[in-house]
């Protein structure tokens, strides 16, 4: 049986409640970059409507992961399901790591929101009136008149965030998304990434580099060791939501983040 596979197998086995059924299904997944294996039949399920950080050595294949999940890069071998659906079956959301090249400078901040609704050919009034919804659900202060170059980093970042969401997305991925906030911004979106999560039960996939961040807001914590990645464990948070600053020093948190830590740390003492 393939390695990871069998990790999985071992937390299942532990005694936990059973997961959510899996929204994605990866079987046999393999991918090379020049010679270089980053995958050799990775196995994985993704659980519908839970909230699964990455977390991995440098450069294992935490972004060639959620790319090739989300299709923006070919896989060699293998099969990716979306509960029984293709990827263009489906709507997903992908938030890039980079905030100032991912939004068009030339739109205003409700332009870019609405921009991935004009490719599915809605009416111009339901559009707008969509981005409303959202907007009001969320209860966003921003002036969204305002281009993306007259706002901060992380009200930038939260444009993307939106117009990842504006399509209503049943995944959504974030690569690393607030790796070029300040600490102080940083701390501000991952409450609202909860809040969004909470409220749309959307399927959430974090590639972070910031251990406390991706137990923090994490259902499950993938933790993938070096190339070729395989899942080095899988274990479940199953700290109540929302999770605030109290979480941090609670316990179980504490113990189930020097866990990640020490299986991250066996993985990298490998290279
Ligand atoms: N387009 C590409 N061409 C060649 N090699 C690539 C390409 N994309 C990724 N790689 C290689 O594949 C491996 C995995 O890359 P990936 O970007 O997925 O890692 P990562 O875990 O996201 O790293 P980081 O922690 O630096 O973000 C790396 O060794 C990288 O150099
Ligand atoms: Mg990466």
């Amino acid at each position: 049986m393939e390695r990871g596979a069998s990790a999985v197998k071992i937390v299942q086995g532990s005694g936990q409640p059973a997961d959510a059924p899996a929204h994605i299904t990866i079987r046999g997944l393999s991918k090379q970059f020049n010679g270089a294996v980053v995958y050799d039949r990775l196995d994985l399920d993704i659980p519908r409507g839970k909230f699964v950080s990455v977390f991995g050595p440098n450069g294992c294949g935490k972004s060639t992961l959620i790319n090739m999940i989300a299709g923006l890069i070919p896989i060699d071998a293998g099969e990716i399901f979306f509960a029984g659906k293709t990827l263009k079956e489906i709507k997903f959301g992908y938030v890039f790591q980079n905030y100032r090249e991912a939004l068009f400078p030339w739109l205003r901040s409700i332009d870019n929101i609405e921009y991935p609704l004009k490719h599915m050919s809605l009416p111009k009034a339901e559009r707008r009136a969509r981005v409303e919804r959202l907007v009001e659900h969320l209860g966003v202060k921003i002036d969204l008149q305002r281009y993306p170059y007259e706002l901060s980093g992380g009200q930038q970042q939260l444009i993307s965030i939106m117009r990842a969401l504006v399509v209503e997305p049943e995944v959504l991925f974030l690569d690393e998304p607030f790796s070029a906030l300040d600490y102080e911004m940083t701390l501000f979106m991952r409450e609202q990434l909860q809040r969004i999560f909470q409220e749309t039960g959307t399927t959430m996939v974090l590639v972070s580099h910031d251990l406390e961040e991706a137990v923090y807001l994490a259902d499950r914590i993938l933790l993938l060791s070096r190339r070729p990645a395989r899942v080095a464990d899988f274990p479940r948070n199953e700290a109540p939501r929302p999770r605030t600053d109290e979480t941090l020093s609670d316990a179980g948190f504490v113990q189930l983040k020097a866990h990640c830590l020490e299986v991250f740390q066996r993985e990298v003492r490998k290279g």
